[in-house]
């Protein structure tokens, strides 16, 4: 399938000069195959379109940032209202109280709320936070897991002075033993264990929850005074109407939500328990656009849908549906796949594709046949992932199967062996 290609070229080489890496971060296409648009003109409900009119069925829905669709009409009316009174005022609006309210009503755990704008805002002011609750330094995280691009957890070293990672220790996700040990090697400095809803890592399966592991984090919090911190960023939900952990019954003190809650508006939050409340009123947090009120009507429009519709349960068996079908056709054709994760948050790889060579070949596949997947990211559905939205998905790839049986060979060899080299590498620093 031959797709235009010449705006996003063109802006891809025009980014390059005025932008010191091009587009950066998790929205740049460097690390996927070469047929990737990098730049998008619209979105409508599942579906976007590329700058060169190519429309796609989303399956990253801005990194779940869109949880009932693009452009959902209460939320985009909620806003519009709000910003026709006032956005970025010299104060919050009276919403800012509401939607406070409206979160300690829906997530059990929490008593308060903050918030802010980005996932990394949220996981910032909860480390911070933990940190003023026990004067402690020393925060643990599970190997892996991706908090945010602040410098005390961004993934890449470059930029980042050791000072900045002095205090954070890792320790392996549903693993109580070494969750355990990390606690016993800084017996009496540990201010906060951070952990996932569950392992949700790129380039791997995913890990449900494990009870022991969670059990044991509430007990050595509990004992020691430090802070548990559930990052909800990227799951808030899209696993449960509270946060992600609730199932298990065992409550985080913080938790860090963002992306999902108002539907694509910019907004972020922290909610926590009584215990945290007052070094959450003690550190000094803030934002120019922290308090604007139009993500908030958002939020509160966002939350009433979170609260009045069957939204979680489609999007569950719309994502199994998904799932089954990609079973089938991955057999049919003599692939395996290995899908793990919540259905509604699909991680896709393939068995037996140590390199991702195959997986990343059918991305590109599936890009050609009009389906935006992530050969190595987790995956989001909305809500406006529909029965039909999903039967025109395996409709096309359905042909991008049938065209990777035909040929593996989709990257050029040059992307072929970078790929391998970046794999490789991981392996080694992982070690
Ligand atoms: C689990 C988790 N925490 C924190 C963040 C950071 O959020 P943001 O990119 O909004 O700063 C992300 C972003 O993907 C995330 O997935």
């Amino acid at each position: 399938m031959v797709r235009a290609r010449t705006n996003d070229l063109n802006l891809v080489e025009r980014a390059a000069k005025v932008l010191p890496a091009g587009v950066y971060g998790h929205h740049s296409v460097g690390m996927l195959p070469s047929g990737y648009p990098q730049f998008f003109g619209r979105a409508v409900g599942a579906r976007l379109w590329d700058v060169d009119g190519n429309e796609y069925i989303d399956y990253l829905c801005g990194y779940g940032t869109n949880l009932f669709g693009y452009g959902f009409e209460p939320v985009e009316q909620a806003a519009a209202e709000q910003r026709r009174l006032g956005d970025t005022m010299t104060g919050p609006s009276a919403l800012m109280v509401e939607l406070a309210e409206a979160f300690v009503d829906m997530v059990a755990h929490a008593d308060w709320a903050m918030f802010c704008k980005n996932g990394s805002d949220a996981t910032m002011i909860a480390l911070m936070t933990a940190r003023a609750h026990t004067g402690n330094a020393t925060v643990l995280v599970a190997d892996g897991a991706y908090h945010g691009a602040m410098p005390w957890c961004t993934p890449r070293q470059v930029g980042v002075i050791p000072a900045d990672r002095a205090h954070v220790v890792t320790y392996r996700y549903n693993d109580a033993a070494s969750l355990r040990a990390a606690f016993e090697a800084h017996r009496g400095d540990v201010a906060a264990v951070f952990a996932a809803p569950y392992r949700h890592d790129v380039y791997a399966d995913q890990e449900d929850l494990d009870l022991d592991y969670a059990q044991t984090a509430r007990e050595l919090c509990d004992a020691s005074g430090a802070l548990l911190v559930v990052d909800d960023v990227r799951a808030g939900f899209r696993i449960a109407r509270d946060c992600s952990w609730a199932h298990t019954g065992i409550e985080p003190d913080i938790s860090a939500w963002g992306k999902c809650f108002a539907n694509g508006h910019p907004i972020s939050a922290v909610l926590g328990n009584d215990k945290a409340r007052k070094a959450a009123a003690d550190i000094y947090v803030t934002g120019s656009y922290w308090f604007s009120a139009v993500p908030m009507a958002a939020a509160l429009a966002t939350l009433r849908q979170i609260r009045e519709t069957d939204y979680l349960e489609k999007m569950i068996v719309q994502g199994q549906r998904l799932r089954d079908g990609l079973d089938r056709q991955a057999a049919d054709q003599g692939f395996a796949l290995s899908q793990t994760g919540p259905a509604q948050m699909p991680q896709i790889l393939f068995r037996d594709d140590p390199d991702f060579v195959i997986g990343f070949n059918w991305a590109q596949l599936c890009i050609e046949h009009g389906v935006y997947f992530h050969p190595f990211h987790n995956m989001f559905l909305s809500h406006a992932h529909d029965g039909t939205v999903v039967d025109e998905t395996l409709r096309r790839t359905g042909m991008a199967f049938e065209a990777l049986r035909g040929s593996h060979a989709r990257l050029s060899e040059g992307e072929t062996s970078a790929l391998k080299r970046r794999i490789a590498e991981r392996a080694a620093s992982s070690d």
